[in-house]
């Protein structure tokens, strides 16, 4: 072709990235890797090895071990080995060897860039600007707070061990996510990458070695989904972080539920893209273009639902129609691509049988006219309008190139159907009012909202899910706290294990209820701001420490549990007061108390005797004014992310919460977890001590006086274990916190995977509630918030 013709024609000609390096460190490695365990490579135990596959052609690219039981061992009891010293080493010291690693990437990017490329399929555009650039840049923060750790989180330790599982989309770039934040915070690591692309996680190995890194403090196991359970269920591990799809998520959930190992999910999501006919509809159609088929739509947060407000939807399906009839597919080491290969022959299938399904619930289906490349695994960018919103492809992650759009007239409706799924990890919002797009962010139930951009990150920036996208943040300050725990707590003794009690079905074999009984208290429920009798119509006695028939309370079943679920959620005023109104209430629940404290620290003692009775009542004012004061000051943050704009970070509640009372301490601990749940706008059903229920009637009083709005607390008494389980089980409970014995600790995370609700429980052991230093404050307020960052244009 000559110069006059391309100059006409205008067509690319291919430009192709070199790959000689990519292969040239293939080849140094004899196409085929051995585990990286305590600072060198280790054959599997097995001497298994599997194929990792170059997608833009189906070829091998080399051998990879497979990982087995006895490999996790191994690395375990490395990174095991290497804590001590790692943790032991100044905080200046860690943020050397992190900051070391943020250069090596850099000088190594190339490398890294091809090989993920050739690994995973993306645009070597995106490998090359996007992904390894942010590697970097989350290692240069990471090294920042490791500098800042002993100034800023002086009272927590590191986890200690950490397991690490990444999926394939993001390969080295959820490494970093992982890697970084662990170190940082003086835990050592094993990680497994995914089985598709596991090379840039053994091309990081090279790097820790050329850092120096000490033997053990990184360690990289390769395998498949089993080599991950296996990490996931290692007795030495304490702690998992995750981050793939919802299933897999709820499978570590259940494995790790019996367990003390925290555990931090990133899962999938289905996040809307809300386009109001005031937006500028070219910028528009651009960040749809990042917003779904950036790395072929194969990106948790994708934007892949398309909310278009009704007015401007047939003008922004033609745009969108023609800018997508200009994306190139194809080679993805081209770097004039914008749409590179799929993962694999599976996720192919996979896109086509959604598709397929999508069509066949009465979606159309556009493509526009692409010549896909005759070898690998290509899917072409893919449109699929008068999606209905129950279509699978409307509530299903697609995980490839596929746009679903649907249409809104009203914002009320469009915040509607974006929390429409059972998802909630991203959001987009464009609009040319601020006023619209804010209101907008505000309301919709996700991690990270952006405003008139899209897919948009930073090491300083958290990102994480609500409901089934998981929970935990990474990045940040709140990314920092998923591997730390507060010192007295992972210290805490253990508490002594209760009694097990033969629990009446519904409370069959409870006393029969009544106001008549010749004893001189009988309480009630208390939902919906008032005192309600219990469904069963049974009761259990209540007795003093030296056995004395003190009262009856009610033996609430699951019918009162929803009743009382069913009021906290329509308490929606609560959530929506403002901060100062929360804690107005509060001080007056404070002042309620401290009039009554001589009478309900007289009744207390009966069952705790007087001393602690009169310091429990002391304690729990000032326990309420401190909430009362925290309430309008738990703010959130405004970060300055390298780009054009700024992300408020907001604290937001995490909505209806169900707590388990401690036994001890009935009223000081039902009021440690109930008032900064409440403090931040939660909604609550509380169930109480279960030693001394009867504390309820004062609690109720107390809330009655105070003008806390009905349903905004909700008190059911009877036997905790029975009533945690329809709380965990409850889709409508958007947080479980247990406190108890080791075993309803248990108990709860494993009857809450359903909806993978958030749980939060004190593992079993005793907290001190007496001690505002452990019993009160930020470590309490940030479980009952989650953080949302809301990424606003700013500035030129
Ligand atoms: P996956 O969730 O099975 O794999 C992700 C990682 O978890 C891999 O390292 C895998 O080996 C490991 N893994 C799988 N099962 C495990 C288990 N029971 N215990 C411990 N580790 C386990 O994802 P997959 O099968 O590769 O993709 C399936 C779908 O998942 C995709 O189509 C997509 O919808 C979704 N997905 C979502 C991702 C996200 O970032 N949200 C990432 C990858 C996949």
């Amino acid at each position: 072709m000559s110069i006059a013709e391309k100059f006409a024609s205008m067509e690319y000609g291919p430009a192709p990235e070199d790959s000689k390096e990519a292969i040239a460190w293939l080849e140094r490695h004899g196409y085929r890797f051995q585990h990286f365990i305590g600072g060198g490579w280790q054959a599997p135990a097995a001497g298994e090895f599997f194929d990792t596959v170059d997608p833009s052609n189906g070829e091998k690219l080399a051998s990879v071990a497979q990982g087995s039981a006895a490999d996790i061992d191994a690395a375990v009891k490395a990174a095991r080995a290497a804590s001590p010293l790692w943790r032991a080493l100044t905080p200046h010291a860690r943020a050397r060897y992190l900051y070391a690693i943020a250069r090596l990437v850099q000088k190594h990017s190339r490398l890294l860039a091809v090989l993920e490329t050739m690994d995973n399929g993306k645009p070597i555009r995106e490998s090359r600007d996007i992904d390894i650039p942010l590697v970097a840049r989350h290692f240069y923060y990471h090294a920042g707070w490791a500098q800042l750790l002993e100034q800023e989180f002086s009272e927590y330790l590191p986890c200690g061990v950490v397991g690490q599982i990444i999926p394939w989309n993001f390969p080295l770039l959820m490494l970093a996510w992982k890697i970084a934040p662990a170190l940082a915070t003086g835990n050592t690591v094993v990680l497994k990458p995914a089985e598709f692309t596991p090379l840039t996680a053994l091309a990081f190995a090279g790097i820790c070695q050329e850092a120096g890194l000490p033997a053990g403090v990184v360690n990289i196991v390769t395998g498949d989904g089993s080599t991950g359970e296996t990490l996931v269920r290692h007795p030495d591990v304490d702690k998992i972080a995750f981050t793939g799809s919802t299933e897999a998520g709820r499978a570590i959930r259940t494995a790790t539920a019996t367990s003390h190992k925290r555990l931090s999910l990133e899962l999938g999501g289905k996040s809307p893209f809300i386009v109001f006919e005031d937006a500028d509809l070219d910028s528009t159609v651009e960040g749809l273009v990042d917003g779904i088929w950036l790395n072929q739509g194969q990106v948790c947060c994708a934007g892949s639902r398309l909310l278009m407000q009704e007015s401007i939807a047939e003008a922004l399906i033609a745009k969108v129609q023609d800018r997508m009839s200009t994306l190139r597919v194809g080679a993805p080491l081209d770097k004039a691509i914008d749409i590179g290969a799929i993962v694999g022959k599976v996720q192919l299938d996979r896109i086509r049988k959604l598709v397929d399904q999508g069509v066949a619930d009465g979606a159309t289906c556009w493509q526009p006219q692409v010549t896909l490349p005759a070898r690998g695994f290509y899917y072409p960018p893919t449109l699929l309008s008068n999606v209905h919103p129950t279509s699978i492809v409307a509530q299903q992650e697609i995980f490839g190139p596929v746009l679903a759009a649907m249409t809104f007239r009203t914002p009320a409706e469009a915040v509607e159907l974006a929390n429409n799924t059972a998802y909630g990890l991203a959001a987009c919002v464009w609009s040319e009012s601020l006023n619209v797009a804010l209101h907008v962010a505000a309301q919709i139930k996700a991690g990270v909202v952006w405003v008139n951009c899209t897919n948009l990150f930073d090491a300083s920036c958290g990102f994480g899910g609500y409901r089934e996208s998981g929970y935990g943040r990474e990045g940040g300050r709140e990314g920092l706290l998923e591997y730390m725990e507060p010192a007295w707590f992972k210290n805490a003794p253990a508490l002594p294990i209760e009694k097990t009690v033969a629990i009446p079905e519904d409370g069959a074999a409870g006393k029969p209820d009544s106001d008549a009984l010749a004893i001189d208290r009988t309480v009630k429920l208390y939902i919906a701001g008032k005192q309600a009798r219990p469904d069963s119509g049974y009761s259990m006695e209540v007795r003093a420490a030296d056995g004395r028939l003190l009262g009856e309370a009610p033996l609430g079943n699951r019918k009162d549990i929803r009743n009382a679920v069913e009021a906290a959620r329509k308490a929606t005023a609560w959530a929506k007061t403002t901060a100062h109104n929360r804690a107005q209430v509060l001080y007056y629940c404070a002042e309620n108390l401290s009039q009554r404290r001589a009478e309900i620290a007289h009744r207390l003692a009966d069952v705790v005797g007087e001393k602690q009775a009169a310091a429990e009542v002391e304690r729990s004012i000032e326990r309420i004014f401190s909430y009362a004061a925290w309430a309008d000051k738990f703010d959130g943050a405004v970060h300055n992310p390298p780009f054009r704009n700024i992300a408020i970070a907001m604290n937001e509640a995490i909505g209806t919460v169900g707590i388990i009372c401690p036994r001890e301490a009935p009223l000081l601990g039902f009021l440690s977890l109930v008032m900064p749940a409440l403090a931040v706008g939660n909604t609550v059903i509380a169930v109480a001590s279960e030693a001394y229920p009867l504390i309820t009637s004062d609690l109720y009083q107390l809330f009655d006086t105070s003008d806390l709005p009905g349903g905004a607390v909700n008190i059911v008494t009877g036997y905790s274990s029975q009533l945690l389980k329809t709380l965990a089980e409850h889709d409508d409970v958007d947080a479980v916190w247990c406190f108890g014995d080791e075993a309803s600790a248990a108990a709860a995370k494993a009857m809450s995977v359903g909806n993978l609700k958030q749980v939060w429980t004190n593992e079993g052991r005793a907290i001190d509630w007496f001690n505002p230093r452990v019993a009160e404050g930020r470590w309490f307020l940030e479980h009952a918030t989650q953080v949302k960052n809301i990424w606003v244009p700013y500035g030129e």
